[in-house]
């Protein structure tokens, strides 16, 4: 198999500068027609963000919510005079507890604000108080350090995923789980990056994903950008897909996995998941273990987020519904751990069963 060089991929989420620099987004509300980014200095405007989804995909939630930290320390220290340490220290804490609220599904926001904000308090508890500069500084470089490991989480879930995709196969995927949605080369997509790299003729079919097409936006945008062949289907077009045999292998990405391997992600998985029992096609989740809830023991507890009616009945400038008609709109389902046959993680292929999952978590603890 002869190997084949991919265009790399694009950064969803970037520093620029020191302690007083700057968030750097690239703005995906707005793919695939133009492809800009957007320069964030403040909390508030990040919130806002992560809630208009310019940001999303969980892991780089985390990683833009741990920077969000470093904003914290920012406007305090923007703000002028002699700035201590503790004053950026009730800034940095106030970001933290702002930005929880921004949306409540992947795990990965509160997994980074939880150590941003352990990182703080390890900063705070030396025996000098440090300056306000210098806490900032050691912020920043702990959230670099998120980002840097979330790239080479995305990198180990490629290697382990792509040693299950066979030359000639297609894989579907559901929404976008690639590198805009991670600090690397993504969950979901990373192994079919790795295996079209070590020479396998891989295609990709990805599900639209309605109602804010991250699929065709984004998944399609990401793919053909690097060169990776991929064909867009309407979500409803998904069972016919399986029916006539065209996709040999599910791959998804996770927003939140309980301990017992119920997985929540975008809305309409479960439905795919399902499918892909009833036509006896593999169905992975591809995730990082920072998107392991170990303090819930099924997928009931996981918050599923609410999004406004707007999204369905107009999401993108025109109506396409009654005005004031009723509609349900959840922007994430869980799908039981029964339908996912393996979970791809940076250790290794799991079952998603309560041990399997409680063995990962513990390994990584020691
Ligand atoms: O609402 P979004 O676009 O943030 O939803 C994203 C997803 O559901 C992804 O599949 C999930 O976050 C995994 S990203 C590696």
């Amino acid at each position: 198999m002869t190997k084949r060089a991919l265009r790399g991929p694009p950064r969803a989420v970037l520093w620029r500068g020191g302690v007083r620099g700057r968030l750097s987004l690239l703005e995906q509300t707005l793919l695939p027609e133009k492809c800009l980014r957007v320069e964030i200095e403040d909390v508030e405007t990040l919130w806002g963000a992560i809630r208009r989804l310019v940001v999303r995909g969980a892991p780089a939630i985390g990683v833009a919510a741990a920077y969000g930290a470093v904003l914290g320390a920012r406007e305090a220290l923007v703000r002028g005079g002699d700035v201590g340490a503790r004053e950026v220290a009730a800034s940095v804490l106030r970001a933290i507890e702002r930005l929880a609220t921004s949306r409540p599904t992947a795990v990965n926001l509160f997994w980074a604000l939880d150590r941003m904000r352990r990182r703080l308090e390890c900063l705070l508890a030396g025996p000098r108080l440090p300056s306000g500069e210098a806490l900032a500084r050691g912020l920043l470089a702990e959230a670099k350090a998120i980002h840097r490991e979330d790239a080479e989480l995305c990198r180990s879930i490629g290697t382990h995923g792509a040693g299950l995709l066979r030359d000639g196969w297609t894989i579907l995927t559901h929404c976008n789980a690639g590198a805009l949605a991670t600090g690397g080369s993504g969950t979901a997509l990373s192994p079919v990056y790795e295996a079209c790299r070590a020479g396998k003729r891989i295609c990709v079919i990805a599900d639209e994903t309605r109602p804010l097409l991250q699929g065709a936006r984004l998944t399609a945008w990401e793919l053909h950008r690097a060169g990776v062949p991929v064909t867009l289907i309407c979500d409803g077009m998904a069972a016919s897909v399986f029916a006539s045999g065209r996709s040999d292998c599910v791959i998804v990405g996770a927003d939140r996995i309980a301990r017992n391997g119920d997985v929540a992600n975008k809305i309409g998985t479960y439905g795919v998941a399902v499918l892909a029992r009833a036509h006896g096609v593999p169905f992975y989740v591809a995730a990082p273990s920072t998107t392991f809830d170990a303090g819930l023991s099924n997928g009931a507890g996981i918050p599923i987020e609410m999004r406004s009616p707007l999204e369905v009945t107009e999401g993108f400038g025109r109506p396409t519904a009654p005005r004031g008609i009723e509609v349900y709109n959840p922007a994430f389902d869980v799908t039981p751990a029964r339908l996912v046959t393996g979970i791809i993680t940076e250790r290794g292929v799991i079952r998603a069963t309560m041990a399997a999952v409680g063995g990962l978590l513990r390994s990584l603890a020691t």
